[in-house]
């Protein structure tokens, strides 16, 4: 249900129940889940991985819910350094999150738009929205690059507690009519 997808530095593959081990030993770190929804348990337990692979992420991709991988370098295709998904969602769409020591070298970006080109090309939906802590200055550049507006303003619920937040969209036309290169 989930294809492998590709970009220049990066493989996306599937989220799979065998990769909970590796996402629990990178996942639980303050500078990845300090803007990330308050349903993220924290401080994070030791299954944390596991039960949310098992009892939350594969049932939505069963579903049709979701659609998740995780990213590895193509330069190290065993180690899992970050994850991006696709969820159906009236305000937020896509999820991402990588390992600090790989910040900042435009890798999520990459990610990011093979994954929006999916949700647009593949799954044909006509509007992508993300929320994002208006703190997330990396995330909201992110969206910033893709040519994503800010449709809403709001207070939401973090791991770091309650904080400003922003509603950010892009439709399937603006995507496609878009100047920057898809993967890049
Ligand atoms: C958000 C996240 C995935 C970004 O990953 P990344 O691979 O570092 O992102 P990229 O390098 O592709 O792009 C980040 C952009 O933000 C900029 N940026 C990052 N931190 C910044 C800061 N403190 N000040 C100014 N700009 C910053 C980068 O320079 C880059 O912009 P540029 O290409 O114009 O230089 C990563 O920071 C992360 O995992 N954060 C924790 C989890 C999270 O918050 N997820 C999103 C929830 S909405």
């Amino acid at each position: 249900m989930t294809p492998p997808l590709g970009t220049p530095r990066l493989l996306l593959r599937p989220l799979g129940l065998s990769d909970a081990g590796q996402i629990q030993i990178v996942f639980p770190q303050w500078e990845i889940v300090r803007h990330l929804a308050a349903r993220v348990p924290w401080p994070y337990p030791s299954d944390g991985a596991l039960t949310f692979v098992r009892d939350a992420s594969l049932p939505a991709i069963a579903r049709g819910e979701a659609w998740k991988w995780t990213l590895r370098l193509k330069s190290d295709p065993v180690r899992i350094i970050g994850g991006i998904d696709l969820q159906k969602s009236e305000d937020d769409n896509r999820g991402f999150w990588l390992d600090p020591a790989f910040h900042r070298q435009g890798l999520m970006t990459e990610a990011a738009n093979a994954a929006t080109a999916f949700w647009f090309d593949v799954l044909q939906f006509p509007i992508l929205r993300t929320s994002k802590a208006a703190a997330n200055i990396a995330s909201r550049r992110i969206s910033e690059k893709q040519g994503m507006r800010v449709v809403g303003v709001t207070e939401r619920d973090y791991v770091s507690g309650r904080l400003p937040a922003e509603v950010w969209e892009i439709t399937a036309e603006e995507w496609r009519k878009r100047v920057a290169p898809r993967f890049v």
